[in-house]
């Protein structure tokens, strides 16, 4: 089956190509530095981008693979979490290609798709316990199939990468901070104070960031050298403290998520996905915790961890080929609203 894979949920405006399970090409434009001037995404500004972009980057995906669209099989388009506006440019770009190529529909969520970046580069290994770790979400799930993920746990407030996002803003960094924070972590050691560890005193899967944030808000305010980037000492003192947030973060993460493991002891394998799980000492310590405990450790290349289309075509083309569709009514779904079954099988 070809597949067809549009993302657009929020500053990314990706489309891929998978075949048989291999990404065949995938074309990306992103409006980083755009919304960076902003300290953040403005949904306003994200929609307008996409709308210019999706029917170029669909010409150019077609020139670079050689593939004609009267070869797709399917179209699979994130319909959410994500931005509405951003949403709505790639759900209508679906919608009228399956329409006009005559060819079925998929929504496909975002988050089961950060996922299942998992599976581009290493065979998929069931029952799993996931860890999601991106700009607006936390979690821990239990996947038993491509269509069976139950959520275990999540942030009740920020997100890890929303954490770094706003710390990163506080220390002047360009937004996204995460990428920044971890390069700059790795130049120094951890500082001789502990940034907090929070909700870690309770056996509840969901985590708390918020606390974090304003613990490094005082620090950073207690030491204003922090932000200033121009003496090597001060440079020094923020590799530091870098470090030490990474410490804190994948700490947290790697706790929780052995908490996971000790109540589901069937699992035979661990995935990590989502924009943090880019981030040096996350990878590291849940590959520890994967090792320590005899399990498979799946992590997709730091390029398919931040928001990308290859993994939209690769869980579409799983669910198309177990014969999932949506009609052409399918709505999409901003964050924070829940995303509804309602996906269609065809049993032929
Ligand atoms: O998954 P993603 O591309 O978008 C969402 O769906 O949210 O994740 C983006 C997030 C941003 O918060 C960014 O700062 C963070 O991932 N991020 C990182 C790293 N690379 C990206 N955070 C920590 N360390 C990194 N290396
Ligand atoms: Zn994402």
């Amino acid at each position: 089956m070809l597949c067809l894979g549009i993302e657009s949920s929020c500053d990314e405006c990706s489309l891929a190509l998978v075949r048989d399970g291999i990404l065949l090409e995938q074309v990306l434009a992103s409006q980083a530095e755009l919304h960076s001037i902003f300290g953040g995404v403005v949904p306003e500004l994200a929609s307008r981008e996409h709308y210019r972009h999706i029917g170029p980057l669909f010409d150019l995906l077609g020139q670079k693979s050689g593939i004609n669209p009267d070869e797709l099989d399917l179209v699979a388009v994130t319909r959410g979490p994500g931005l509405l506006g951003s949403l709505l440019v790639g759900t209508a770009f679906a919608k009228a290609l399956a329409l006009g190529l005559n060819i079925p529909l998929l929504g496909i969520n975002h988050l089961h798709a950060h996922l299942f970046a998992c599976g581009l580069e290493h065979n998929l290994v069931y029952p799993a316990l996931s860890l999601l770790v991106s700009g607006g979400h936390t979690e821990i799930h239990l996947i038993e199939a491509p269509d069976k993920l139950i959520k275990l746990g999540q942030t009740i407030d920020d997100a890890a990468g929303e954490a770094y996002d706003k710390i990163g803003n506080m220390l002047g960094l360009k937004y996204p901070a995460g990428k920044q924070i971890d390069i700059l972590a790795l130049e120094a050691d951890c500082a001789p104070y502990c940034l907090p560890r929070p909700y870690l005193d309770n056996n509840s899967l969901n985590f708390s960031f918020s606390g974090l944030k304003t613990a490094a808000s005082l620090l950073i305010k207690n030491n204003p050298a922090l932000t200033e980037f121009t003496h090597p000492l001060h440079m020094r003192e923020l590799s530091r403290f870098c470090a030490s947030l990474n410490q804190s973060v994948s700490a947290v993460l790697a706790h929780k998520l052995s908490l996971a493991l000790d109540q589901h002891t069937q699992v035979r394998s661990i995935w990590l996905a989502g924009g943090v799980a880019a981030n040096s000492a996350v990878r590291e310590q849940i590959e520890n915790l994967a090792s320590s405990r005899n399990l498979c450790f799946l992590v997709p290349s730091t390029h398919f961890c931040t928001d990308n289309a290859a993994m939209t075509a690769f869980l579409g083309e799983i669910l198309g080929e177990m014969g999932y569709f949506h009609f052409l009514d399918m709505e999409a779904y901003p964050r924070g609203r829940k995303i509804p079954a309602d996906m269609q099988k065809n049993t032929i």
